[in-house]
């Protein structure tokens, strides 16, 4: 897959799905892309950043206040130049954030600070997802100009099957080509 190279930021949130991101954030630099990655600190507990800073080749600032390497604020400085944010998995919890204007941590607050477009991957356990206050949330978010990818059906691991699985790495990576393509 040949493509302009482009500059990505990717979210990660505290869902068992991050180890999937890590696949993610590797094919997106060997596809030539810029990748910068900023994690929730409870993605944290799923992946560590160390893998994250070393598959990106681009360290993984620990929060919001990280003074002496983004004096402006790390939010301002990774919003700026991007051209698409992914969010994988992006969680009940973020997308809660994010239809409702919340910026209590990195994750949050770059997403209101971006201008850039925005490409959601949403995962988690079928009764999250089918709750109405997600759903409600998630409608919010395509109303925002949000681009959505999955979730899918197949197998969760609360081990049954059911809607909640994040869309898989190529999928995305697809979605990824047609919205860089779209902006340049
Ligand atoms: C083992 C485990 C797996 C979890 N998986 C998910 C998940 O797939 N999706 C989700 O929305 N929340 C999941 N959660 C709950 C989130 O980690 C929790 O809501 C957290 O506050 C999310 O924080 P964040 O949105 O800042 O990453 C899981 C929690 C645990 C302990």
């Amino acid at each position: 897959m040949s493509q302009t190279p482009a500059s990505v930021l990717l979210a990660v949130g505290g869902g068992i799905a991050a180890y999937k991101s890590a696949i993610l954030c590797s094919r997106l630099v060997q596809l030539g892309h810029c990748v910068n990655v900023v994690m929730t600190k409870s993605a944290g507990q799923f992946v560590g950043n160390s893998t994250f800073s070393a598959l990106s080749g681009h360290p993984v600032p620990e929060g919001l206040f990280q003074s002496s390497k983004h004096p402006l604020g790390a939010h301002i400085e990774l919003a700026q130049e991007i051209d698409l944010m992914v969010v994988a998995p992006a969680t009940a919890n973020l997308i809660g954030k994010f239809a409702n204007g919340i910026a209590d941590d990195l994750v949050s607050t770059i997403y209101l600070q971006r201008t850039c477009p925005i490409l959601v991957a949403p995962a988690m356990s079928s009764s999250m997802w089918d709750k109405p206050s997600v759903q409600r949330n998630m409608k919010t978010l395509r109303e925002d100009g949000c681009h959505v990818i999955g979730p899918e059906q197949g197998w969760l691991s609360c081990r049954e099957s059911g809607t909640g699985r994040m869309s898989e790495p190529d999928a995305i990576l697809g979605s990824v080509s047609q919205l860089i393509s779209r902006g340049k």
